[in-house]
């Protein structure tokens, strides 16, 4: 947490992203948006010129700052350079007539995420708000165009892989679901975005949900949304992923750890294109393209009743299946040399050469994390070789390898305290990682559905009477 982040939260004025400052010197105009943004839920204050504007945004700390041009003081444009310099992460929307469209677009350049044109309707405004609060939770759209942050080069030089990189830019400008199967940490997400950032749809949000990473409740709630007062604890409105993904990409990580009340729902807003909020009375329809990932071969799990047969022929219209690493060594020098460089750079060095011995004893290790550990695995050598050569010995494997290996079991558990020396460790793991199951898993070795049966026997509060209890 950083000491911004503990101010905000330490401060009275509740979750920072809850609150939008309006600034509009017309009065009429600034009740009308408060009343408004106040009924989606947000807190919301008003500033009559630039200069009140830059009081309240240092004691009422918005997210969003939706601003008029022309005001006395201190006008729209001389604002957002103020606000850049104070307050950079602070996310400004310009509300401009049609007559100065040109200062639109250098507000644009100043920092302003995004402009509306007046006379605007209430439900673009929503829609606006909607969208840029969707890009923030991702940590995109913060200024920067989303191409810029989003970007990243897929490389290779693998045949296989470089023909199933042409099929997918082919299919990436349609409206197909595309479903992404591959071993953990070999580039599914990175396919996604690029799908996305390929597809008439590159300038629209792209929101990812991981489904493995949340409990099952709290999942339906993120992807659904819910309306104020739909349950204890709904005390604002608040708008689901679907919703967030509206006109643009949605990716479903993980698709197979979703239940079958969800993947249920899920179905049902694939084929109807609609979303019901949780407590909410009509449907909301949505425009989205979808992208799952799943590292399990998903008809196996349909096989085996745990993912709905009618489900997967949904999602598998376009499947895509990222080999692992080792079946593409021809890709391991590329890569290598790639994440050397990368991580030189951010680390103020100069790159470091790749020892011929190095790359062989790259390619012969097996890469059960695939790229990502590769990437980390570089990372650490770039560190351990200093200003000299990279050679096999600043290449060691990370340690969750040993932690993959089946774990040395105890029959009998004296007291248990192996259970619950494990159920500790799990807790202080999820701490750690902010309860990211994903993480959490991978850190500790063991796979998600694991990680969630033990966290289930916990709150259950059964004890197995051995800890290899299956
Ligand atoms: N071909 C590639 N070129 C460059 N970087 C890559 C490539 N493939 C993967 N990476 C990098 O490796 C890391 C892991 O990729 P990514 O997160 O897309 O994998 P994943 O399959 O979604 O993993 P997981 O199943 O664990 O979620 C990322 O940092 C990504 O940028
Ligand atoms: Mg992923």
């Amino acid at each position: 947490m950083t000491d911004r982040d503990k101010q905000v939260s330490l401060s009275e004025n509740g979750d920072e992203s809850e609150r939008i400052l309006i600034v509009d010197d017309d009065p009429s105009m600034r009740t009308a948006l408060m009343e408004t943004i106040k009924r989606l839920g947000y807190s919301v204050q008003g500033a009559v010129d630039g200069m009140d504007a830059l009081e309240r945004i240092a004691r009422f700390r918005p997210w969003m700052i939706l601003t008029d041009l022309r005001m006395p003081r201190l006008n729209g444009l001389e604002l957002i350079k103020e606000i850049k310099a104070r307050a950079p992460h602070a996310t400004i929307v310009l509300m401009t007539a049609y007559g100065t469209i040109e200062t639109a677009v250098e507000a644009m350049k100043l920092g302003a995420s995004e402009y509306v044109l007046k006379p605007f309707s209430m439900d673009l405004l929503e829609r606006v708000i909607m969208n840029l609060r969707a890009g923030r939770d991702e940590g995109i759209g913060t200024g920067l165009p989303a191409q810029q942050t989003e970007n990243r080069a897929i490389l290779s030089q693998d045949p296989g892989m470089v023909r199933l990189l042409s099929t997918i830019e082919g299919v990436a400008s349609s409206q197909a679901t595309v479903l992404i199967h591959g071993e953990s940490g070999t580039g599914k997400e990175l396919l996604a975005r690029f799908i996305h950032m390929r597809s008439p749809r590159a300038h629209r949000p792209f929101i990812a949900v991981n489904c493995a990473a949340l409990p099952d409740g709290l999942l339906e709630s993120e992807l659904f949304g819910h309306e104020r007062g739909a349950f204890t604890g709904a005390v604002i409105r608040k708008i689901g992923k679907f919703e967030m993904a509206h006109t643009g990409t949605l990716l479903l990580d993980e698709i197979s750890e979703m239940n079958l009340t969800l993947q249920a729902k899920l179905l049902r807003v694939l084929q109807e294109r609609e979303v019901d909020r949780i407590g909410g009375r009509d449907p909301v329809s949505v425009n989205i393209r979808v992208i799952a990932t799943t590292n399990r071969a998903l008809y196996r799990e349909v096989e085996q009743g745990r993912f709905r047969e009618d489900l997967y022929y949904r999602l598998n219209v376009f499947p895509v299946t990222v080999p692992p690493l080792r079946e593409r060594v021809i890709d391991i020098p590329l890569l290598a040399r790639h994440f050397v460089s990368q991580s030189a750079t951010r680390n103020g060095l100069t790159p470091p050469a790749l020892s011929e011995a190095a790359i062989a004893h790259l390619q012969r290790l097996v890469w059960k994390g695939n790229v990502r550990e590769l990437e980390n695995v570089m990372e650490r050598a770039v560190l351990l070789a200093g200003h000299g050569p990279i050679l096999p010995e600043h290449c060691p494997l990370e340690r969750s390898h040993e932690a993959m290996a089946p774990p040395v079991r105890d029959p009998h558990p004296a007291n248990g305290s192996l259970w619950e020396m494990e159920r500790d460790l799990i807790f202080k793991t999820l701490a750690r990682v902010k309860d990211n199951r994903t993480h959490a898993a991978k850190e500790l070795g063991i796979s998600i559905r694991t990680l969630r049966n033990k966290l289930r026997e916990y709150r259950e509060g059964e004890r197995p009477a051995s800890i290899n209890a299956p």
